[in-house]
């Protein structure tokens, strides 16, 4: 039995589609259900008796406790979190809550559960927290991948947000020697993704015929996952990550957002090619940069290649299309996330910024 946080958005709806199938153990997924967070996500395993949905904040104290006292899980994989960029440089209040707050409460809790364990429970137990690369801030072209050790220099208040719970988990781990696992992830893709973020907005707008914004210059870099590649490394970190200790988790490769949006764009023109004969690419529109837009991250994930065994399978643009072709034959799902307030928060968002190209 474990214990998932924020299970029912992106990456967590992933997790436990393949945790169920790959370690046939039950789950208890406690997810608020922000915007981002769809119940509809799993509806694969509503009648599934391996999968509990609690409904409920990381901020309930005594919820966290009730859930760890009823189903002694041996682990807690901690996804829950405010996650777009955007949204924390307009309200950066409630990533500092959720983000900060929530990781600590659900810390505390966790520890107290864990030292009341008997010695085997101890040591079998983990805490294994979801951040981020962009702890490590931006790079230069010329600067080296970020490594586990590379000094935190977060920019925006999501980064800055994520960068202090870390730092809070390993205090745990540190001080009370809380057996903690990080995980440092490079943007993820695939199925289930929120359509605020790079690749599902540019796929869904695209087939709307909207125009499909690109901050700046469209060059900043980023590096990328499959979501089932990460699902894949989580499980390995949770196997045998040492504890104590972080994994960086990429495919080491680099691509501008320019270069992302075009292939999705030629991916749709192969797909579903637009009715009035013009590429998408046509809707690409360059927009006000976002303030303080990191130029560059870049992920080196040796360590979990080398010391745990992990790599990603496949190549970068067939799980790129195979992302599209899920987005196009998803429309129920689609519809259902596409109601007034994704729709209000993509009208108040994008009209500020002006088109510069
Ligand atoms: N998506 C990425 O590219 C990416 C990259 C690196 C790291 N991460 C990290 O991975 C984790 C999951 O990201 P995601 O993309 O799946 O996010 P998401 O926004 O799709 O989902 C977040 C989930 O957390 C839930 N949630 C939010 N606040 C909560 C609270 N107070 N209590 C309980 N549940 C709450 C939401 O309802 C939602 O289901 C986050 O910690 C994020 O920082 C994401």
């Amino acid at each position: 039995m474990i214990l998932v946080t924020g299970g029912a958005g992106f990456i967590g709806a992933n997790f436990i589609y393949e945790w169920i199938e790959q370690e046939s153990a039950p789950v208890i997924n406690l997810d608020k259900l922000t915007y981002a967070g769809n119940r509809h996500n799993l509806k694969g395993l509503e009648n599934n008796s391996q999968y509990t949905f609690v409904q409920g904040d990381i901020l309930d104290r005594k919820l966290i406790q009730e859930l760890l006292h009823r189903y002694q899980p041996k682990a807690v994989v901690h996804f829950a979190a405010e996650t777009h960029v955007d949204r924390s440089i307009d309200d950066p209040d409630v990533f500092v809550q959720t983000n900060i707050m929530g990781t600590v409460h659900l810390l505390e809790e966790c520890l107290n559960y864990w030292k009341k364990l008997d010695d085997r429970a101890k040591n079998d137990f983990h805490f294994l927290h979801m951040s981020t690369d962009e702890v490590y801030g931006t790079l230069k072209a010329t600067d080296l991948s970020s490594k586990e050790k590379s000094p935190f220099d977060p920019s925006s208040p999501y980064a800055a947000s994520k960068a202090a719970s870390d730092h809070f988990v390993n205090a745990f781990h540190h001080t009370y020697g809380l057996p903690t696992l990080i995980a440092h992830s490079s943007n993820v893709f695939g199925p289930y993704q929120f359509p605020e973020k790079l690749i599902p907005l540019t796929i869904v707008n695209a087939i709307q015929g909207k125009p499909i914004p690109l901050y700046g210059d469209g060059l900043n870099i980023r590096s990328w996952i499959y979501v089932k590649d990460l699902c894949g490394a989580l499980r390995y970190v949770l196997r045998s990550g040492s504890l104590g200790e972080a994994y960086n988790i990429s495919e080491d490769m680099e691509k501008t957002n320019k270069n992302i949006v075009e292939t999705i764009c030629a991916i749709l023109d192969q797909l579903h090619p637009n009715s009035s004969q013009s590429p998408y690419a046509s809707l690409i529109q360059y927009i006000t940069d976002r303030p303080g837009h990191d130029r560059r991250y870049s992920l080196n994930s040796n360590k979990i290649r080398n010391e745990l065994g992990w790599q990603p399978k496949g190549d970068f643009e067939s799980k790129l299309h195979q992302t599209v072709k899920w987005y196009l034959n998803n429309g129920e799902w689609l519809q259902k996330i596409m109601n007034g307030s994704y729709q209000n928060w993509i009208k108040d968002h994008y009209p500020h910024k002006q088109i510069v190209k």
